[in-house]
C-alpha cells in the first residue's frame, strides 16, 4: 500500500521559521521566513517555480533539456502533480509576502511501493533521468542499510533565483527533522545532484552513502 499522510497531523502546517537576509533591502537587514505545507491554491505557482527556477539550473534536468522538450516537460509536470497530491511538498515564504521563495518536493517511500516508471515515463530524456536516480537509490538500498520500511525522500529542492545565496536551502532542509518527527519517520534521504544542495545538506548533518561523478 502506498503511504498516505495521516489525518492526525495538522494540514497545512508550518514546519520551520528562520531569519535570513532580505533581497528587497540594501542594508543587509534580515527578514523572517517560514516553511510550510504547499496548499492547493499555490500549485500553479509551485509549477512556475520549478519550471523557472529548477529545470534549467538543476544539473541533470538542465543537461537533459527537460524544459525545452515538450514531451519531457509534460511528463515532469505530471510527475510533480502526482507528488503534490500526497500533500508532503513544502514551500517557503518571506513573512508578509505571497511570493514563493523556495520549495522541496517531498514524498514518503515505502518498501512495498510498486511504482512502474516504465508506464508513467515514455520520453527518452525523462527515462534517462529516472534511470540515473533509480540506479543511485537501488545501489544504496536504504531499507536494508538502515533497517527501515519507509523513509522521507525528495524529488527537487528549488530556491527562487533572487533569494539564492542567503542560506534559504539550508533552512528548508532543516524542516526535514520536525517533519520526520511528526510522521514517525526515522530516516530521510535525497539524491543531492547539485553542489549548491550538497553543501547545505552536509552542513546540517546529512551523511553521504554514495557519491557518483558526473562530468556534464
Ligand atoms: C541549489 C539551491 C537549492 C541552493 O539554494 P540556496 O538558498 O542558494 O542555498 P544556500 O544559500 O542554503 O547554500 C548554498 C551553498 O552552496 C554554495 N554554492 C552554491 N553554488 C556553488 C557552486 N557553483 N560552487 C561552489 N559552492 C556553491 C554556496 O556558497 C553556499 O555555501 P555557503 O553557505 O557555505 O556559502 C539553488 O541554487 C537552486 O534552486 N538551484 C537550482 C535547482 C537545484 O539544483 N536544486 C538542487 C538539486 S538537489
Amino acid at each position: 500500500m502506498p503511504w498516505d499522510r495521516p489525518n492526525n497531523v495538522p494540514y497545512p502546517n508550518v514546519w520551520w521559521t528562520f531569519c535570513a537576509p532580505d533581497p528587497d533591502r540594501d542594508d543587509g537587514a534580515l527578514a523572517t521566513y517560514r516553511v510550510e505545507d504547499l496548499t492547493e491554491d499555490r500549485i500553479e505557482d509551485a509549477i512556475k517555480l520549478y519550471t523557472e527556477h529548477f529545470l534549467d539550473d538543476e544539473p541533470l534536468c538542465s543537461y537533459g533539456r527537460i524544459r525545452h522538450d515538450p514531451p519531457s516537460y509534460e511528463e515532469v509536470v505530471k510527475f510533480w502533480m502526482g507528488v503534490f497530491e500526497k500533500k508532503m511538498t513544502i514551500v517557503c515564504y518571506k513573512e508578509g509576502s505571497k511570493e514563493l521563495v523556495g520549495a522541496n518536493l517531498l514524498s514518503v517511500k515505502s518498501v512495498n511501493d510498486n511504482v512502474d516508471f516504465a508506464n508513467l515515463i515514455k520520453s527518452e530524456r525523462m527515462q534517462k533521468l529516472v534511470a540515473v536516480n533509480e540506479y543511485m537509490t537501488d545501489t544504496v538500498n536504504l531499507f536494508e542499510r538502515y533497517g527501515v520500511d519507509k523513509y522521507l525522500t525528495a524529488y527537487g529542492l528549488s530556491v527562487n533565483n533572487r533569494y539564492r545565496g542567503r542560506g534559504i536551502a539550508t533552512e528548508i532542509l532543516k524542516a526535514r527533522r520536525p517533519i520526520c518527527q511528526a510522521f514517525g519517520l526515522r530516516l530521510t534521504s535525497t539524491n543531492f545532484t547539485a553542489i549548491g544542495s550538497q553543501i547545505p545538506a552536509a552542513k546540517i548533518g546529512f551523511q553521504t552513502d554514495l557519491e557518483m561523478k558526473c562530468d556534464i
